[in-house]
């Protein structure tokens, strides 16, 4: 069922012991907001961090990426048995870093969206514009051909364990978020694709995150978007303080 969630992407930030004091110091700043927070630390700090929020935290914990197999010869990769292993309920596929700085596919991609629901593992997955396919009127084309290759072979039951993040390539990392209303476009797209996909009300009922610049200036304007369920957010994760106020501000404007 469709959920407000506030999710923090670390990305390549954080050694252990700074990795420990944000989740720590995010924990205690969240505990009293009804909504849903996921970190997403690097591979090194998942069980670190998950060891000192421990199971019951407010704040689950989930991993940047993995591979799709369980074990085997892939040097340099992660497995999905590692990260439930290690503390991670959740993992981020798709992620336009991912896409862009190091080639995966969509094919690849669906591959680990399965292997990750075979897993038990919750999956956020990441779709996106880039700049120049907006300027061309390609938005909705690109997003469809994401969802429709990363999401093939996907059983109905198993989007309760998917959460999707509309990121645009051109609002991650630059200050410059996408305007409510652009996002509010795109997210209503994407629920219409998935009734399409999947059938009537299947949109309706998955949480559809955007990220992209998201901070606490900005965050109201987004939030009050009926199709915007929350957030996934990279550089102002890292500034507890910050993150927290997404958080009480995401709170507020969804009335909860
Ligand atoms: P920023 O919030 O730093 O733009 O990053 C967004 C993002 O990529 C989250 O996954």
């Amino acid at each position: 069922m469709r959920k407000v969630i506030l999710a923090g992407n670390w990305k390549m930030h954080e050694l252990i012991e700074d990795g420990i004091a944000l989740a720590k110091c995010t924990e205690q700043g969240v505990k009293d907001l009804p909504i849903n927070v996921i970190v997403f630390p690097p591979f090194t700090a998942i069980h670190p961090v998950f060891n000192v929020l421990g199971s019951d935290s407010k704040v689950r914990v989930g991993a940047q990426n993995m591979h799709y197999e369980e074990k085997g010869a892939f040097t340099g990769e992660i497995s999905p048995l590692m990260l439930k292993d290690a503390g991670a309920e959740y993992v981020i596929l798709g992620h336009s870093e991912r896409r862009n700085i190091f080639g995966e596919n969509d094919e690849l991609i669906n591959r680990k969206v399965k292997s990750a629901l075979s897993h038990g593992l919750k999956i956020v997955l990441c779709v996106g514009e880039k700049l120049e396919e907006r300027e061309n009127g390609k938005t909705e084309e690109v997003i469809k051909n994401e969802l429709v290759s990363d999401l093939k072979g996907v059983a109905k039951e198993d989007l309760e364990n998917i959460i999707i993040a509309y990121e645009p390539i051109w609002a991650i990392g630059t200050g410059v978020s996408a305007k409510p209303e652009q996002a509010e476009e795109v997210h209503k797209y994407i629920r219409s694709l998935l009734d399409e996909m999947f059938g009537a009300g299947s949109g309706s009922n998955m949480t559809v995150l955007y990220g992209g610049s998201v901070k606490p200036k900005n965050i109201e304007s987004l939030a009050k978007m009926p199709d915007i369920d929350g957030g996934l957010v990279g550089g102002a994760s890292l500034k507890c303080e910050d993150f927290v106020e997404i958080g009480r501000i995401l709170t507020k404007v969804k009335g909860l």
